[in-house]
This record gives C-alpha cells, structure tokens and sequence, in this order.
C-alpha cells in the first residue's frame, strides 16, 4: 500500500531535519549588493529627469539578455512558489523551517539580478517591469499539487535546471561581473536541488513503487518553472539555440545526473506499477535522446548556414 499524504510528511519530518541542519551547515551568508557595479549606474528619465534606456547602453549579447530576463522573471514568481510549497508542506516543524529559509535564499536570487540588470542598464527596465507585472498576475500552479513525492521530483529536477541555466546565461554574458554573480545564485540553486533530492531517496526507501511512479510522470511532464512567460516559446528556443539551456543539458545535465543518484535503473525494490513506471522512464529517456540529437543536428546546419 503506497503511503497517505500525511504520512509522507511524519515520515520524512525527520530526513527534512537532517538534511536542513545539512544545508545550513553548507549555506554561506552572501550578499547581493556586493555584486553589483554601483558606480556603473546613472539615473533614469522619469521622475528624476536622467537618462532614457537605450539598447545601446549595454554590451551584452542579445540572447545573454534574453536569459537573464526569463531567470529574474521566473526567480519572480516566488510568491506563488512559497504558496505552492507551504500548502503542501505545511509550515510546522522542520518542512515550515525549511519552506521559510528555502524562499529567504530564493529571494536573494530576483534582488541581485534586478539590481544588476538596473544598474549596468543591460535591459529595458520598463518592458522588464511590465513583463513581471503581467507574468506575477498569470501566477504559478504546481503541476502536482495533492502529491508531495511528485513535487519533491520537480523541485529536485527544477532546482537543478535553474542551476545550469543560471551558469549558463553567466557564461554567455561575456562579463566577468554577470558570471561572478550567476555562479553565486547558481551554488544556491545546487544546494537546494541536493536537499530535495536527498529528500526524494528517502521516500525511495521508504515507498519504493510510489516514488518511481512521481518520478516517471514529473519527468514526462516537465516544464521550467518559467513556461508562461510571455513570448516563452520565443525566448527557450533562442536560449537554446546558443546552447544556454537544451534539451541535451536538460537530458544528461539534469535528469540522468539525479536519476543515477537515486539509482532508478538499478534498483530491486520495485514491482508492479513501479516496474511499469520504470519502463516508461526509460522508454521517455530514449525519445529524449533522439530529440536532443535531432535538435544538435539542426542547430549544427543552421550554423553552417549562418557562417557562408
Ligand atoms: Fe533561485
Ligand atoms: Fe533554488
């Protein structure tokens, strides 16, 4: 018999303790206004009479823009995140101590970019202001959200995806400050996905088939956290078209790296709908696979294409 809901939470409470003590024993403080340029910054037009924007303002390749703006949207919503999560962790005992640092550290990740991206003028702060206004008032809905194992594959997943993206869009800035401060957010965001995923293995432990089955379906499923910004469709294909985010990364970076840790393809502790689960992984996997070397192959030509 898989486990009640309820029972998840008393019987993971204690793994939630151990692997919080965990993390803040790795967390270090750090501090956002330390990495940004100050000095860089001048007044805008407006209220206080200075400069208008203008896309000349900044250096930064077009789609390193691109990304930094899909990553402070979605690092935006966090509103709707720590709903979403302390409705199904509830906000007692460690879970409650957890969700509440768990959003602390999330909310460090919109200031720092906000105000790097405000002072370097690296994009429109009246688009990007409008953009978060319409993606906060859309929200966001976990996917899963009467099943606690579900959401602890996503978020193992997620934290995961937003850590690669995040070190990714650093790099493809060219500028050694942007890339300081996303390897930063990006440390955070692996420490998160290690206690989640430390999280889900206990629940592998402790309700095998149920575990499997969350796993399976969350990576069928899944979608960044950011899937309806506006123009999202757009923007992910420009992302990964310069390699920031694909769909390789997303298969060999994310999901098998966090499915060996668990070791789902070799474990003995399944059966029935487990094994059933299982099998659709792996068929998923395979697909995956062939889409991520059909999309290498196109972006290759287009390359080819673009440079005659
Ligand atoms: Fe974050
Ligand atoms: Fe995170």
């Amino acid at each position: 018999m898989p486990l009640d809901q309820t029972s998840l939470l008393i019987e993971l409470e204690p793994v939630v303790a151990t692997n919080l003590d965990r993390h803040l024993s790795l967390a270090k403080e750090w501090f956002p206004h330390e990495y940004v340029p100050w000095s860089e910054g001048r007044t805008f037009d407006g209220l206080l009479g200075g400069e208008p924007y203008q896309p000349t303002d900044s250096t930064l390749p077009d789609v390193a823009r691109t990304a930094l703006i899909v990553n402070l949207l979605t690092e935006d919503n966090l509103p709707s995140y720590h709903h979403e999560i302390a409705t199904l962790f509830g906000r007692d005992g460690a879970w409650g101590t957890w969700v509440h640092r768990w959003t602390a550290e999330e909310g460090r990740h919109g200031i720092a970019l906000r105000d790097y991206l405000t002072v370097t003028r690296a994009v429109d702060p009246v688009e990007l202001e409008r953009a978060r206004m319409t993606h906060m008032q859309a929200g966001y809905t976990n996917g899963h959200p009467d099943e606690i194992l579900h959401s602890i594959a996503y978020v193992a997943f997620q934290e995961l995806a937003t850590r690669i993206s995040h070190r990714n869009t650093g790099k493809a800035t060219g500028d050694p400050i942007a890339e300081q401060l996303l390897a930063r957010v990006a440390a955070d965001e692996n420490l998160h996905m290690v206690f989640y995923r430390n999280l889900l293995a206990a629940a592998f432990d402790l309700d095998p088939n149920h575990a499997m089955r969350a796993v399976t379906d969350v990576v069928a499923a899944f979608q960044m956290p950011g899937a309806n910004i506006e123009g999202f469709g757009r923007k992910a294909l420009s992302i990964a078209l310069a390699g920031i985010y694909d769909l390789r990364q997303h298969r060999d970076e994310v999901l098998q790296p966090v499915l060996r840790q668990w070791n789902v393809f070799g474990r003995g502790d399944l059966d029935g709908d487990g094994e059933k689960a299982r099998d659709e992984l792996a068929a998923h996997m395979e697909e995956l696979e062939q889409q991520a070397a059909r999309f290498e192959e196109k972006r290759e030509a287009r390359r080819v294409r673009l440079n005659r």
